[in-house]
């Protein structure tokens, strides 16, 4: 792949890198396609990385088609897939991690412990090895793009880091592998995590900045889902992800929800603008 990314170079094509662990949906393609849109040739990155996986997380039953990925972003056109296999990634007498302060303790890293060590670690590698211009991020993973943004700032890398919105269901959940894992039933209730942001943009609408008033209501809409348990609601600052009393300037409402055993995140990302709170789910 080094080489590859390396021969594109000389060519004068900077590559562009989308990173994901696979079972590719379209929140992965709108990202390729993100990609393809501003030019040069598309890496996606195929690697499903234990490193960032708990011990009793879901890393032996994480779904891996990698022929059906591979169809799909061969219909995308894209040029390279990069699928190495874990022993490349991390051979014996593997020693050194990448460990962003501050922000990989809360929220997702709080729930997680050793969970962003592991994304910023792979992360970095993979920016090494492809050495792209850019590199595309989902929104649904607001905390991880803010992560990876700022250890790309702090270590210098030279690849500018797109964030792309979140993609959703018709009926408002967040797409993502593990949404496989949910029972019909459980699909079902899942959406409380749409409806219970989406309750909270309706409430900022008509003026509520209160984070405590605001979260009641999305703790609220949770408990009445008898198959839904919640992990956190926060409203965090989206530069520190520190919480926040009051909407004001950039900032996320962070949900974690577990549905049966299948652990989900969503959020609600709402910027300032001209006294206007803009959201955006
Ligand atoms: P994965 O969960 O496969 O996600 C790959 C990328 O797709 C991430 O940037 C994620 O935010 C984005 N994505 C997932 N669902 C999305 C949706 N519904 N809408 C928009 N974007 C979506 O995130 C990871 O893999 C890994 O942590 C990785 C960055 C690859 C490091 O191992």
């Amino acid at each position: 792949m080094k080489q590859t990314a390396r021969q594109c170079r000389a060519e004068g094509r900077e590559p562009l890198l989308v990173p994901t662990m696979g079972a590719l949906h379209e929140g992965h393609l709108s990202l390729v396609r993100a990609a393809h849109a501003d030019g040069g040739p598309v890496v996606v990155s195929i690697f499903v990385n234990p490193k960032q996986f708990g011990p009793k997380e879901d890393l032996e039953k994480y779904p891996r088609d990698l022929a059906q990925d591979r169809a799909l972003l061969e219909r995308e056109g894209v040029a390279y897939v990069f699928a190495p296999p874990t022993e490349e990634m991390y051979p014996p007498g593997f020693a050194t991690h990448a460990e962003v302060d501050g922000l990989s303790t809360r929220l997702e890293g709080r729930e997680r412990p050793g969970h962003f060590r592991g994304v910023a670690t792979v992360v970095l590698k993979l920016l090494e090895i492809v050495r792209p211009a850019r590199a595309y991020f989902g929104r649904k993973d607001a905390q991880q793009a803010r992560l990876v943004q700022q250890m790309v700032w702090d270590l210098n890398v030279d690849t500018e880091i797109i964030v792309r919105p979140i993609v959703r269901e018709p009926d408002g959940l967040a797409l993502s592998s593990r949404n496989a894992y949910l029972s019909r039933e459980e699909r079902r209730a899942a959406t409380v995590l749409y409806r219970a942001l989406d309750g909270a943009r309706r409430r900022i609408a008509e003026g509520e900045r209160d984070a405590a008033r605001i979260l009641a209501g999305v703790r609220e809409t949770i408990a009445k889902e008898p198959l839904a348990a919640l992990d956190y609601a926060e409203l965090a600052s989206a530069e520190t992800f520190e919480p926040v009393l009051f909407v004001r300037g950039a900032a996320y409402l962070l949900l974690a929800v577990r549905i049966g055993a299948t652990r989900l995140i969503d959020n609600l990302f709402l910027e300032e603008s001209a006294g206007l709170v803009i959201t955006s789910l």
